[in-house]
């Protein structure tokens, strides 16, 4: 047997809560026409007070499971990717693995932002190539409102970002003449570790956290928009092209890419770039925001409801963002 990894479901969750530009300009200095012509976003989700990260998540996992027609006992290992876990530690993955009721199975957490969900994905599909695992549930999900500053001090990011949760489970397959997984390419560069980070709580001081730091802002989240945007449109079509010549293909023979939902603005420029007509990249950024590491199960889910991608498709996920990292996936869905 050839092990490759198959996509065997998908699922998703958003908060019912719709935040629209509106209502921002209603609690800072901003506008409803800046946020769009800037980011593309109109609305997002915020959870309501009490509605977690893991809860998300066990919401979307059980979408995808029963997408699957898996049962919570055939989940072997669990990845969860976020930036914004219920707890400093233990990471989600256990929340979520108790919170399924799961066995004592394995729960790994991945720490890489809005690329989260390809890391993930490529660790996945090790595992399951190796024969470590026959069935894993991956999962993305973000509660990201709590950080955010919903005040003008905070404008630059508190318009970006929303919450929601996505989910797939991928499970073995046999041989390359079906739907599988084919590869993937990852990077990271750290010397920009900075620009687009929460600095605090951290272990590099003694204490953790202080309430000077608090004072002094160190546990916002701080962004360099434009040294972002520079290395994203840059890096996007980079390695999506890399992924893609690993296969010897071309950005024309991609069925559907699924960008991790940044900004409009940096999957136009990626769009343009790979010279792909717009029905090629999808997009949902309007209705949700970023949702950092949920973005890109959140958008494929919603991609195949919409009937924009089918089985036998080829699909590139690919994204950019804090680290920053970089990455994309190519598979056959
Ligand atoms: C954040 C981003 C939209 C800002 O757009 P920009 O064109 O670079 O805007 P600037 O940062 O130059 O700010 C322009 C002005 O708008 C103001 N501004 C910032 N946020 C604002 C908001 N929400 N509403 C209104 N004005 C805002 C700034 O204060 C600045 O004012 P000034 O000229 O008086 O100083 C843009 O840099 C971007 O998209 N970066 C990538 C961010 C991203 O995708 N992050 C997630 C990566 S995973």
């Amino acid at each position: 047997m050839t092990r490759r990894t198959r996509i065997a479901g998908l699922g998703h969750y958003l908060p019912e809560r719709l935040v629209t530009n509106q209502e921002l300009e209603g609690l800072m200095d901003t506008s409803d026409a800046w946020i769009q012509e800037r980011t593309g976003i109109k609305e997002r989700h915020f959870t309501a007070d009490g509605e977690t990260c893991t809860d998300m998540a066990a919401q979307a996992a059980k979408a995808a499971i029963a997408d699957a027609g898996w049962t919570t006992d055939d989940v072997q290992f669990v990845i969860f990717a976020t930036l914004a876990p219920d707890l400093f530690f233990p990471g989600n993955g256990v929340l979520l693995q108790h919170a399924l009721g799961l066995g004592e199975v394995g729960a790994m957490d991945i720490r890489n932002q809005c690329t989260g969900f390809v890391y993930g994905l490529s660790a996945a599909d090790g595992y399951i190539r190796m024969g470590t695992f026959d069935r894993i549930l991956l999962v993305g999900s973000e509660r990201q409102s709590p950080a955010l500053r919903l005040t003008t001090e905070g404008r630059d990011t508190a318009v970006l970002f929303g919450d929601g949760a996505g989910a797939m489970c991928l499970e073995v397959t046999d041989g390359e003449a079906n739907g599988h997984v084919m590869g993937h390419r990852l990077h990271s560069n750290g010397k920009y570790a900075r620009e687009l980070s929460v600095q605090k709580p951290g272990a590099a001081n003694r204490p953790w956290l202080t309430k000077e730091m608090i004072d002094d802002g160190l546990t916002n989240i701080v962004m360099n928009g434009r040294e972002v945007f520079r290395h994203a449109i840059t890096k996007f079509p980079a390695v999506i092209l890399e992924v893609l010549g690993d296969h010897g293909c071309k950005p024309d023979d991609v069925d559907l890419i699924i960008p991790h939902q940044a900004n409009q603005r940096i999957t136009e420029a990626v769009r343009q770039r790979l010279r792909l007509p717009e029905e090629k990249v999808y997009s949902n950024i309007a209705r949700h925001g970023n949702t950092t590491a949920a973005s890109i199960p959140i958008a494929f889910c919603e991609a195949v409801q919409e009937g924009r991608v089918k089985r036998g498709d080829l699909v590139c996920l690919a994204s950019f963002g804090s680290g920053f990292t970089w990455a994309a996936s190519l598979l056959r869905f």
